[in-house]
C-alpha cells in the first residue's frame, strides 16, 4: 500500500504524548473531596516520570456544574474549589520545570446561563449583551423556532418568559450558545486566548470545535436517512442530518484568527471536532492555517475487531499526516479496557491499540488512568450526575463511570483525598489498580505504558517518517515508518507477520516478554499482543 506524505514541519507536539486530566478527579490537596490545582501540581512528578510531554486540563473556570465545568461562568478565572490564578501560575511553572506543556480547555460554543453575559442578555431585548446569544421568536404555534435537538435530549431551545423569546442551546438549557456571527463575541475570545497565553500556557483544547458557528437563518434540519452512531448524542439527535448546526465554513475564519494569535506563543490549537468522516474533517486540517490538530475519535467507537480497528486508523490516515490527536479513551467515552471486554483481556487489547496509536503521525493522548489499565467504574443509577444520563435519560451512556478519582495508593481515599467521600464514588479500585503498586511492579501496565511513551519520544522515525501499511486485511494490523514497524494481532488465533527484508528486533512487546530479541523473517504474535520492531 502507498506511503503517506512526510509529516512536515515537525512541531513540539509531534514527538511526544499528551495526557488528559479530569481536574475534578485527579488530586485533592485541601481535603474537600474535589480535585484541585495544588493537588495536581503535587502530582506532576508522576506525569514527568511517565514521560508525557503535555497535559490537557478539563475546564477550571467557575461553573454551576450542569455539565461539570463545560458550562463556564467566567473565562479568565479559576473556580474557588480548584484554587486561584496564583495556584494556576504555580502549576504552569512547575510543569515547565518538568518539561511538561500545559493545555487549557476552551469552551467557546456556549457559556453557562450564570455567566454575567447571559444574565445581562436575559434582562431585556435591548440589553447590550443580548446579541452575544442566539434569540428567536416562537414559531407560529408558540413552539421552538426550528426542529434542532439538543445533545442532552429535548429541543435545542428554551423559552425565556421575561423577554418572550427562545434561546438556542445545543447542549443543556443552562449552556446557552454564543452567537459567533456577532463581532463582539469574536473579540471577547481574542482577549481570552491572549489572557491565558500571557500566563504561559502552551495551547488550547477547543470544545465542540465543529459547532461554534451555526447557520445564520437557522433552517430546520432534514431527517437523516439512517441512524449514525456519533458519540455523546441523544437518540433524538441522531435522527437528523446536522448540516446547519455543524461544520459551517465560517468557523474556519475563527480558527485562522486564533492561529495568528497562537503562533507567536508557539502554542497548539487542538480541536474537539467531533467528526468520524475524514472528508468532513479535512477542511479543518488541510490548509494548516487554523487548527494545528484535531482529535480523531473513531478508535473510541470501535469493538475489538480487526476490520473495525483498521478502518478507524486508515480512515484517519486519509487526513493530512501529523494533524490528528489519537485517542482510545476520554472523559466522554467508555474506557478502552471496558469496551474491549474488561479484565486481563481488555487490558491487553487496550494496550495493543495504544501501541498502534503511539506509532502514528500526529499526537497520541492518554486519558488519566489509562496508563493503569483502569476499567469504567460502576455508578448506581440514582447517583448519576452526568446530563447525558440525568437529562437525556440515557443511563447506559452515563459518563460519570470514567470520571471517578485517580487511584494513587491503596488507602481509603486512594491517595486522591484525605476526605471520607469524594464528589463522586471512588469506583472500587483494587490495590493493583493504584499508581503506587504499579510503580513497584516492573512488568505492570503502567511500566509498559511508560516504555511506550519513551519510545514515542525517542524513535525519530515516529515523528516524521512516512507511513506504509503492511497488512490490508486479516487479523494483523501492521505498518512501517522508516526503520520502525508497529504490529498487533487483533484476532483470536496466534499468527505471525512477514517482515520486510533486513534484520529486525523487538524493541517493545506489549505482553509476554519472551518474544523480545532478534527476529527471523517473521514475528510471532499471539492474540492481543502488539510489538514495536526496529532495525537490528
Ligand atoms: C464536549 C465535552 O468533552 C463534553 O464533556 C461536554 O459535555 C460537551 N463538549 C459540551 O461542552
Amino acid at each position: 500500500m502507498a506511503a503517506t506524505a512526510r509529516v512536515e514541519p515537525v512541531r513540539w507536539w509531534h514527538d511526544g504524548v499528551g495526557y488528559e486530566i479530569y481536574v475534578r478527579s485527579f488530586a485533592d490537596a485541601d481535603g474537600d473531596g474535589i480535585g484541585d490545582l495544588p493537588g495536581l501540581t503535587e502530582r506532576l512528578e508522576h506525569l514527568a516520570w511517565l514521560g508525557v510531554s503535555a497535559i490537557w486540563l478539563t475546564p477550571i473556570g467557575p461553573s454551576p456544574l450542569f455539565d461539570h465545568g463545560y458550562d463556564v461562568a467566567g473565562y479568565t478565572e479559576v473556580a474557588p474549589e480548584y484554587g486561584d490564578l496564583e495556584d494556576f501560575d504555580a502549576l504552569v511553572t512547575r510543569a515547565h520545570e518538568l518539561d511538561v506543556k500545559v493545555l487549557c480547555d476552551l469552551v467557546p460554543n456556549h457559556t453557562s446561563a450564570e455567566h454575567p453575559w447571559f444574565v445581562s442578555a436575559r434582562s431585556s431585548r435591548d440589553d447590550a449583551f443580548r446579541e452575544y446569544y442566539v434569540w428567536r421568536d416562537p414559531a407560529p404555534d408558540g413552539g421552538p423556532p426550528n426542529n434542532w435537538p439538543s445533545h442532552f435530549g429535548g429541543p435545542a431551545w428554551s423559552f425565556d418568559e421575561h423577554t418572550q423569546q427562545y434561546w438556542l442551546h445545543q447542549f443543556a438549557s443552562e449552556q446557552p450558545d454564543l452567537n459567533w456571527h456577532h463581532p463582539a463575541v469574536v473579540e471577547e475570545f481574542d482577549r481570552i486566548l491572549k489572557f491565558w497565553f500571557e500566563r504561559g500556557i502552551d495551547g488550547f483544547r477547543i470544545d465542540v470545535a465543529h459547532s461554534l458557528v451555526t447557520h445564520e437563518d437557522l433552517p430546520d434540519l432534514p431527517e437523516a436517512p439512517s441512524e449514525a452512531e456519533m458519540g455523546v448524542r441523544s437518540q433524538e439527535f441522531e435522527r437528523f442530518e446536522h448540516i446547519y448546526d455543524r461544520h459551517q465554513p465560517e468557523v474556519l475564519d475563527v480558527y485562522r484568527r486564533w492561529r495568528a494569535i497562537a503562533e507567536p506563543y508557539d502554542a497548539v490549537l487542538l480541536g474537539e471536532v467531533y467528526e468520524l468522516e475524514p472528508e468532513l474533517m479535512a477542511p479543518y486540517l488541510d490548509a494548516q492555517d487554523g487548527l494545528h490538530l484535531a482529535f480523531w475519535f473513531p478508535p473510541t467507537h470501535v469493538e475489538w475487531d480487526a476490520d473495525e480497528l483498521r478502518d478507524a486508523l486508515i480512515s484517519g490516515m486519509e487526513l493530512r499526516a501529523g494533524t490528528l490527536a489519537w485517542v482510545a479513551s476520554s472523559h466522554d467515552r467508555s474506557r478502552a479496557v471496558t469496551r474491549f471486554g474488561g479484565g486481563a483481556e481488555g487490558r491487553a487489547r487496550a494496550l495493543a491499540l495504544s501501541t498502534l496509536l503511539f506509532g502514528l503521525p500526529g499526537t497520541p493522548f492518554l486519558y488519566m488512568g489509562e496508563e493503569l489499565g483502569l476499567e469504567d467504574a460502576v455508578i448506581p443509577r440514582e447517583e448519576a450526575q452526568d446530563p447525558v444520563a440525568v437529562r437525556g435519560g440515557e443511563y447506559e451512556r452515563n459518563r460519570d463511570v470514567v470520571r471517578t478519582p485517580m487511584p494513587w495508593s491503596p488507602e481509603p481515599g486512594l491517595g486522591f483525598t484525605s476526605a471520607d467521600r469524594a464528589w463522586i464514588r471512588f469506583g472500587d479500585r483494587s490495590e493493583e489498580d493504584t499508581v503506587a503498586a504499579q510503580r513497584d511492579t516492573p512488568d505492570s501496565i503502567l511500566h509498559r505504558y511508560r516504555r511506550l511513551v519513551d519510545l514515542r519520544r525517542s524513535l525519530p522515525d515516529l515523528h516524521a517518517a512516512p507511513l506504509e501499511w503492511l497488512t490490508a486485511s486479516g487479523p494483523l494490523i501492521a505498518y512501517r515508518r522508516g526503520g520502525v514497524i508497529v504490529a498487533a494481532n487483533c484476532g483470536d488465533e496466534p499468527d505471525a507477520l512477514d517482515l520486510p527484508d533486513g534484520a529486525w528486533e523487538a524493541t517493545f512487546v506489549s505482553a509476554d516478554e519472551d518474544a523480545s530479541g532478534p527476529l527471523g523473517k517473521r514475528v510471532p504474535l499471539i492474540p492481543s499482543r502488539a510489538v514495536i520492531l526496529t532495525r537490528a
